[in-house]
């Protein structure tokens, strides 16, 4: 025998469906949309350029790159000829930043058909603009020139007594690879580095 209570009807069963509705919205978590914020900049260094103008060196840069050059480096270095060939050559590519029009630093990056490896033949900042990420901005542009030109390294030797290169290359993923001893002209060893560029 069916009890009058649990007779079927329309609104019965609805007002049933409804209460089961609201009981299973009660248990299901709250999803609630959160904005998206953009992570925090990374910290700089207060005195860091916003960000140095970077650019493929041309014809004008010359005399300004071997001023640099002759500048900072007693041995080693590249002559005005060997630069007027880089500045020309479709395996090799000289960077700049500069700023005022002034030559803050440059960087040369060597290529060979069909490899891979790609070679940072020189890094250099001009003293009076050290340590405010003209050496990082620049290494960052041979990275990304190397891996337009699909390489899968970036490859270079280093002072093993230069603290402030071997700390850039560090701390921006550089491995050492290889101890070179007697490297440089005046006979002091090197370290090779490389990083793989994805
Ligand atoms: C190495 C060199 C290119 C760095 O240029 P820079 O413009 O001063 O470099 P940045 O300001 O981008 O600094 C990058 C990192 O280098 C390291 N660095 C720079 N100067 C340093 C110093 N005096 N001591 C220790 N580490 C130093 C730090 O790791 C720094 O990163 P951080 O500030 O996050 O700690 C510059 O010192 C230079 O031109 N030296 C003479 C030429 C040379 O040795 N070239 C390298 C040939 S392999």
């Amino acid at each position: 025998m069916q009890r009058h209570g649990d007779a079927w009807s329309p609104a019965r069963s609805l007002a049933r469906w409804c209460a089961h509705a609201r009981r299973a919205l009660r248990a299901t978590p709250t999803i609630t949309t959160v904005p998206r914020v953009p992570p925090p900049p990374a910290p700089q260094h207060p005195d860091a350029l916003p960000s140095p103008r970077i650019r493929r060196a041309d014809a004008v840069d010359l005399d300004a790159l071997v001023a640099l050059e002759e500048r900072v480096f007693r041995h080693d270095r590249l002559s005005r000829a060997q630069f007027r060939r880089h500045l020309d050559s479709d395996s090799a590519l000289v960077l700049i930043a500069k700023e005022d029009g002034r030559l803050l630093g440059a960087a040369v990056v060597f290529f060979r058909r069909r490899a891979q490896v790609a070679r940072l033949y020189s890094l250099v900042t001009a003293p009076e603009a050290r340590g405010r990420g003209v050496g990082t901005a620049l290494l960052e542009a041979a990275e990304r020139a190397a891996r337009v030109r699909r390489c899968r390294t970036l490859r270079l030797e280093v002072r093993t007594d230069n603290r402030a290169a071997l700390r850039l290359y560090e701390t921006r993923g550089y491995r050492h690879l290889v101890h070179r001893p007697g490297y440089y002209e005046d006979g002091s060893d090197a370290h090779r580095y490389e990083k793989p560029l994805r």
